[in-house]
C-alpha cells in the first residue's frame, strides 16, 4: 500500500480521470474525498467504490467559488482530520476559434480551470502548513504546454496552471509542501468525445505511441506525485501524453 494513512482530495473526481484516480488512490490505502459539482454522479460513484470496500466520501463543490472550495476543504478536515494531498483535477472545455469565442466563454473556462485551482489550493494551505507537509498536484494539459487550435481559453488556463505550479513550488517548498503538475495528452474521457472524429484520427497519427491516453495512465502519474517516492520531485510538469510534447 503506497498511500496508507493518507487523505486525498480529488476535485472533479466524479468522472473520467478524477474517478480513475479516486479508485487507484483508495486501492493504495488512501481515504479519498471526491469533490465535484455533479452530486448525482458523484454519489453513485462513491456508492460503487464503497461496495468494493474502499474508503471514499463525496463532497459537493464548485471549484470556481472561493467560498465553496473553503467549505469543501473544511468538511474534508472535519471528516478525516487532515489532508495529505490535493489533486486539482476538475476542468471543463468550451472550445471555439478565436474569432468566434465570446468573453463569457473565455471567462467560464478561466474561472473553473485556473481560478478553481487557486481557490482549492488556498483553501487547503492552512491545514498542510500546520502539518508541515503535503502534496499538491495540478492538472495542466498538452494544450497549455504547446497550444491547441480552438482552445484559446483552455490553453490560457492550463498555461497559467503551469505558472502557478512553479510559483507555488518556490513559495511552499520550505513549508514541506511538494507542488507539481501533470500535463495529460488527449485522454479517453467525455472531454475528448466533443472533438470531431476525423480530428481524433489525425491526432492519433501524431502521437509517437499511436494511441490516446487512458484515465489510468494519468491516475498513475497522480499516484507517483502523491507517494513518498516523489518526495524530491518539485515544481515539475510531468507529461503523460504518449510523447506528443517532447
Ligand atoms: N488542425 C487543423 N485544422 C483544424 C483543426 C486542427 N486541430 N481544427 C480546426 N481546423 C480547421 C478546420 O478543418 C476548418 O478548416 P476549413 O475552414 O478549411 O474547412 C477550420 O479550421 C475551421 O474549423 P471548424 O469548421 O471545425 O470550425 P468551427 O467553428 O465549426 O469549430 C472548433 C471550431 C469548435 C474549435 C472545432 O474545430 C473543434 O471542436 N475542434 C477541436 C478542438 C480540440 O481539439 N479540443 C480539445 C478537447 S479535449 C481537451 O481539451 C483535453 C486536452 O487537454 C487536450
Ligand atoms: P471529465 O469531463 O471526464 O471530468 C471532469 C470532472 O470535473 C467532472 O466530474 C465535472 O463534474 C467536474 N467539474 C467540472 N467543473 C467543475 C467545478 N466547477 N467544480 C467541481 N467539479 C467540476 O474530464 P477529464 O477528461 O477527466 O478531465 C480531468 C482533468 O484533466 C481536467 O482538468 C482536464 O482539463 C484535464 N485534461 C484532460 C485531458 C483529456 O484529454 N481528457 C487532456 C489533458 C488534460
Amino acid at each position: 500500500m503506497r498511500l496508507s494513512n493518507h487523505v486525498s482530495i480529488i476535485t472533479g473526481g466524479a468522472n473520467g480521470i478524477g474517478f480513475e484516480a479516486a479508485r487507484t488512490f483508495a486501492e493504495e490505502g488512501a481515504s479519498v474525498v471526491i469533490a465535484d459539482y455533479n452530486e448525482e454522479v458523484g454519489a453513485e460513484r462513491v456508492a460503487s467504490l464503497r461496495e468494493e470496500g474502499l474508503e471514499v466520501t463525496f463532497i459537493v463543490v464548485d471549484v470556481s467559488s472561493h467560498e465553496s472550495a473553503a467549505q469543501m476543504v473544511a468538511k474534508a478536515v472535519s471528516i478525516y482530520g487532515k489532508v495529505d494531498s490535493l489533486i486539482n483535477n476538475a476542468g471543463i472545455t468550451d472550445d471555439a476559434m478565436l474569432k468566434k469565442m465570446t468573453t463569457e466563454q473565455f471567462r467560464r473556462v478561466i474561472d473553473v480551470n485556473l481560478i478553481g485551482v487557486f481557490n482549492c489550493t488556498q483553501a487547503v494551505l492552512p491545514t498542510m502548513t500546520e502539518a508541515g507537509k503535503g502534496k499538491i498536484v495540478n492538472t495542466a494539459s498538452v494544450s497549455g504546454a504547446y497550444g491547441n487550435i480552438g482552445q484559446t481559453n483552455y490553453a490560457a488556463a492550463k498555461a497559467g496552471v503551469i505558472g502557478m505550479t512553479k510559483t507555488w513550488a518556490k513559495e511552499l517548498g520550505r513549508k514541506g509542501i511538494n507542488v507539481n503538475a501533470v500535463a495529460p495528452g488527449f485522454t479517453e474521457t467525455a472531454m475528448v468525445e466533443s472533438v470531431p472524429k476525423e480530428l481524433v484520427q489525425q491526432l492519433k497519427s501524431q502521437i509517437p505511441l499511436q494511441r490516446l491516453g487512458k484515465p489510468k495512465d494519468v491516475a498513475y502519474a497522480y499516484l507517483f506525485l502523491c507517494s513518498r517516492e516523489s518526495d524530491y520531485v518539485h515544481g515539475h510538469v510531468l507529461h503523460v501524453d504518449g510523447g506528443i510534447v517532447m
